[in-house]
């Protein structure tokens, strides 16, 4: 029984050190500090939260370079990209165009997509001959002004009740990052080389192909 009462107490007092430990930890919540959007007797305003410096730009926000991040140029429309287009830039390209476009643009770029087929306004074809010709800045220029613009329309036209064939593009500058608009911009390049390459520009190999897949059409089509 004496040993009993002896275990008892050495766990009595192993709970009250466990305790006044615990009660130590006060020190930490009390310390002196600022809460984000709490009052301080220090700042002006007595607010804790300050505002940034004028002129502060937030890390990997610079955007100096207006080529990359405005598609100008030597104060021109960029008439090539900015970076190196590999299969990698192409496939990432692809991507984002079946995802943000191709509701609307279609897969191949003709203006069809399903948005469109359900009474959306029709937008040119991408394989259009103006289009074919306009170099990249152009369709990069439909990002940063063709997209304010659009904004700015909407705006308005939530205002003054306009028609909905006033808003002209949907605002997709912020899902889309410099360098993947650059990549949809050379998957358009790919998808209108698709529907127009001259027939002199193909290997004989290739030509070969295509005589042999025109033959086969003529003899078994039913046109
Ligand atoms: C909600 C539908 C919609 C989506 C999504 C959309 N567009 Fe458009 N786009 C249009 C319409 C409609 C027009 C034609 C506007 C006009 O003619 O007033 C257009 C016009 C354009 C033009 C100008 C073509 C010309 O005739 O000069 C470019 C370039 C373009 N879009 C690129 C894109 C790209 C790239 C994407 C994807 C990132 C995209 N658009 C997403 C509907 C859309």
């Amino acid at each position: 029984v004496k040993l009993h009462y002896g275990f008892w107490v050495i766990v009595l007092f192993g709970f009250f050190v466990i305790c006044v430990g615990a009660c130590q930890r006060n020190d930490m919540w009390d310390q002196p500090k600022i809460k984000t959007l709490g009052e301080s007797e220090f700042f002006d305003k007595r607010q804790a939260a300050l505002q940034p410096v004028p002129g502060t730009v937030a890390r990997g926000y610079l955007m100096e370079d207006d080529f990359l991040y405005k598609g100008i140029e030597n104060n021109e429309i960029a008439k090539r990209f900015p970076f190196p287009i590999t299969r990698a830039v192409l496939e990432r390209g692809r991507d984002r165009y079946n995802i943000f476009c191709s509701p609307c643009h279609g897969r191949t770029g003709n203006g069809l997509g399903m948005i469109v087929q359900r009474g959306y306004k029709q937008p040119a074809s991408f394989h259009e001959e103006r289009l074919r010709k306009a170099p990249p800045g152009y369709f990069f220029d439909v990002f940063v002004s063709g997209f304010e613009a659009a904004k700015a329309n909407y705006e308005k036209s939530s205002q003054t009740k306009r028609p909905k064939e006033d808003v002209v593009h949907p605002v997709l500058s912020k899902q889309l990052k410099a360098e993947d608009r650059w990549a949809i911009i050379a998957y358009i390049r790919a998808l209108q080389l698709s529907q127009n390459v001259p027939v002199t520009e193909l290997s004989p190999e290739e030509r070969k192909k295509l005589e042999k897949g025109t033959e086969q059409e003529v003899t078994g089509g039913t046109h």
